[in-house]
């Protein structure tokens, strides 16, 4: 697992560790990360962890092939790890953009190809891979984040095809939370004269509608159940049915309610 350290893949560690799972775990944050694996170990769960930053495609690569070769089998995949990024296009450096794409989008492509092989020759392999919400629908300021969330499900349900095709003992699941309490608004990169602050705010009162541990029981039912596409939070599933039904309603309809998700700018330094 990526982005094991905090937030949803924590909350996913510590589950699967309940359940009997033993776990390879990894997060770019040491501290963050050793703190999941007290946890899991306190359940019985035998835990691997290694620091890792889900950009560096040879490091990815290595994590995969030390993994199976602990574990002597990889069976599931869960590439979790991303972050969040707010600010306008006009507003925002290209430098930005590409590091939401680099971690969200290409963090996902190196942690899937890194370990498919493995979870193929495991004849009983899943990948588990973590989009959004925003990966169903568009919101003003998340053009980078919407734009690595929706290539996340591009490449995800294209895998999941190519190993029905290939009939290789994969399933692929692409999961989409709707807005979860974790700290990824809070370390979220905001574009230049924006109130990092503001932006934490708007998500923790008007977003985070459920707890990192009911994303994880949902995330681990739909894999259980060999899901395609993992819902998580009713609001995901009646704003992905508005995108549906009218997808340039939707549109509109985000574009005249992000006046209520307003993010202020940044405090001036007196
Ligand atoms: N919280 C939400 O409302 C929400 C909604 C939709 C999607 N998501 C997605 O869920 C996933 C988990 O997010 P979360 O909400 O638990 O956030 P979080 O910030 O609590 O956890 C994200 C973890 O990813 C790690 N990470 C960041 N960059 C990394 C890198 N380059 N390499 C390795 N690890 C890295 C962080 O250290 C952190 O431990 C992300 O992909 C996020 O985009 C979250």
């Amino acid at each position: 697992m990526t982005g094991a350290g905090s937030g949803i893949g924590r909350a996913l560690a510590v589950d699967l560790a309940a359940r009997g799972a033993r776990l390879a775990l990894s997060d770019v944050d040491r501290d963050g990360l050793e703190a999941t694996a007290v946890r899991c170990e306190a359940r019985g769960a035998e835990v691997r962890t290694d620091q890792l930053d889900v950009t560096e495609r040879e490091a990815v690569l290595a994590y995969a092939a030390a993994t199976r070769a602990h574990f002597g089998v990889v069976n599931q995949v869960y590439a979790n790890a991303g972050i969040a990024y707010y600010g306008e296009v006009a507003r925002e450096e290209f430098k930005d953009i590409e590091r939401v794409l680099d971690v969200n989008f290409w963090g996902v492509v190196n942690t899937a190809k890194a370990f498919l092989p493995h979870l193929i020759d495991s004849g009983d392999g899943h990948v588990v891979a973590v989009s959004s919400l925003f990966g169903l629908i568009t919101l003003p300021g998340q053009s980078s984040y919407s734009a690595s969330k929706f290539a996340v499900r591009g490449f995800t349900e294209s895998l999941r095809q190519e190993m029905l095709v290939a009939r290789h003992p994969v399933r692929v699941s692409c999961v989409h939370p709707g807005g979860i309490r974790t700290s990824v608004a809070r370390s979220a990169g905001v574009a230049d004269g924006l109130d990092p602050d503001s932006v934490a705010r708007v998500f923790d009162r008007r977003m985070a509608l459920h707890s990192p541990e009911m994303a994880a029981r949902t995330i681990l039912t739909g894999v259980r159940r060999q899901r395609a596409r993992i819902l998580i939070g009713g609001e995901a599933k009646l704003f992905d049915l508005l995108n549906r039904v009218t997808p340039i309603g939707s549109q509109r309809f985000w574009a005249w309610y992000s006046r209520f998700l307003a993010v202020a700018p940044r405090k001036q330094a007196s």
